[in-house]
């Protein structure tokens, strides 16, 4: 029996299983730290894991066990959250709401295994919007047990940077309200696997796997893929059932991923599509030689994953959760969930729990300029409570005037129903764009017991305001 067909006849896939041999931990220690970020620039001062930008890529088999000892060498307390992993919920990372925040100068073990091969990443959950501008995040590759046949597998870690002309980075702009009710914190400066527009050589014929991950605070990546020709085979981890040709024009929001197999057939790039906008070339992949005479055949599907895929729509527990704010929103009110993780997350304001909803201004006060189900930030008791196996349906109308990224931790969903109507066979993801006026409907089976965050991954959007939790019990 293969293995892939162990785990998924398995129920508790997140428990680590007696047979596992214990790897030894590996260190992820967070610091300060210089990096270069290509350009002229002199050294940037950054947080970094691992002494690197971005920090190292943890590789791990899929169904094996990971063991992570995090050193917290940061003058703020932080903690790791592994983003994508259907994973035990005490690992999960959230501080204030899975695990206390790991102190300056003190360590957390992380452990657990992971289920689901794929392209995942880790960050901070704890000022997140402060700590991952700064420069901590890294993938998590998660490799299949038969991996396709390909040539090289390229992670890119797709990021942006607010730097001054010293090339520092802006700190007078963390915490700005215009950043917070507009499109978040973007950057002026691009890089790819921490280097400014890096060039990559590649051989004619060579069949590349592409892992790009948006680790952006809160910019849209537009991107286009030229001088390659491949499929789609993934996206936030999860392998499509039916591959998906590469379009002209793709769009990763914060906290996406996508994987692309294709074979360099010429001079590539890898582009920033920006509006009309000339193509601006992120990476470029000069041709050096040739792999093989003639490319590989076709592209196959990925092995699946063992994901709960059996929605019971009669049965579904329902919750809708409007997303209101921001600017050009109008005047909203909202209660303030009251949460002790809000102040955690916030810029030490002391975060009164409302009974009754408050004006925009007196929210503003507060530090908030959205919500999300009538709530500003985390409410007190899980807005969402279910039992575990239970199928849980999520419609979110974006009744605000921007793009958000919503994300749900330690499930996969797929999205039901758009704003057109139904929608069949939609790619399991765990964090889905819903532009301005759209609404999402997306469902999931409520596997993972514990409490899980759903919020959006424009972080300054999460830290004012829009982000809750459900418990799976
Ligand atoms: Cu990538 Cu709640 O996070
Ligand atoms: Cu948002």
């Amino acid at each position: 029996m293969k293995r892939r067909h162990f785990l998924a006849g398995t129920a508790a896939l997140a428990l680590p299983m007696p047979t596992l041999a214990t790897p030894a931990p590996r260190i992820l220690r967070a610091a300060p730290g210089t990096a270069s970020l290509g350009g002229d620039f002199p050294g940037t001062a950054v947080w970094a894991y691992g002494g690197s930008i971005p920090g190292p890529v943890l590789r791990v088999g899929q169904g094996d066990r990971l063991r992570v000892r995090f050193k917290n060498d940061l003058p703020q307390p932080s903690s790791v959250h592994w983003h994508g992993i259907r994973i035990d919920n005490t690992m999960d990372g959230v501080s204030g709401l899975t695990q206390d925040p790991v102190k300056p100068g003190e360590d957390f073990d992380y452990d657990f295994v992971v289920p689901d091969a794929g392209t995942y990443w880790y960050h901070p959950h704890n000022r997140s919007w402060e700590q991952m501008a700064r420069g901590l995040s890294g993938a998590l590759i998660v490799e299949e047990t038969e991996p396709p046949e390909v040539d090289r597998d390229l992670v890119l870690v797709v990021d942006d940077w607010r730097l001054g002309e010293d090339g520092q980075i802006g700190e007078e702009s963390f915490g700005s309200m215009q950043d917070w009710s507009h499109g978040g914190r973007r950057g002026n400066w691009p890089t790819v696997n921490g280097t400014y527009r890096p060039v990559m050589a590649v051989k004619r014929h060579e069949r590349l796997r592409l892992r790009i991950i948006n680790t952006c605070n809160a910019t849209l990546m537009p991107l286009g893929l030229t001088g390659m020709e491949g499929k789609i085979v993934a996206f936030d981890g999860q392998p499509l059932a039916a591959l998906q040709d590469i379009p002209a024009r793709f769009v990763l929001g914060p906290g996406q991923r996508v994987d692309i197999i294709a074979d360099v057939i010429d001079e590539a790039t890898l582009d920033f599509l920006q509006g009309d906008a000339e193509p601006y070339p992120f990476v470029s992949f000069p041709v050096d030689g040739e792999a093989r005479e003639i490319p590989l055949g076709e592209v196959q599907i990925l092995p699946r994953n063992p994901l709960a895929e059996d929605l019971s729509m009669e049965t579904a527990v329902r919750a809708k959760l409007a997303l209101l704010g921001g600017a050009m929103g109008g005047n909203i009110t909202a209660r303030i969930g009251g949460h002790p993780m809000t102040a955690m997350m916030g810029h030490g304001k002391s975060r009164k729990v409302s009974a009754e909803p408050l004006s925009m201004r007196e929210l503003v006060d507060e530090g908030f300029v959205w919500s999300m189900g009538g709530f500003a930030g985390m409410t007190a008791d899980p807005y969402v409570d279910v039992k575990r196996g239970e199928t849980v349906v999520i419609t979110m109308p974006n009744e605000t005037a921007w793009p958000h990224a919503m994300h749900i931790h330690g499930h996969h969903f797929r999205l039901i129903e758009d704003s057109k109507g139904p929608v069949s066979d939609a790619p399991w993801r765990d964090t889905i764009l819903i532009e301005p006026r759209e609404t999402a409907k997306i469902a999931f089976v409520a596997d993972n017991p514990g409490d899980w965050m759903i919020h959006c991954h424009m972080l300054e959007h999460q830290v004012a305001g829009m982000g809750t939790w459900f418990r799976v019990s």
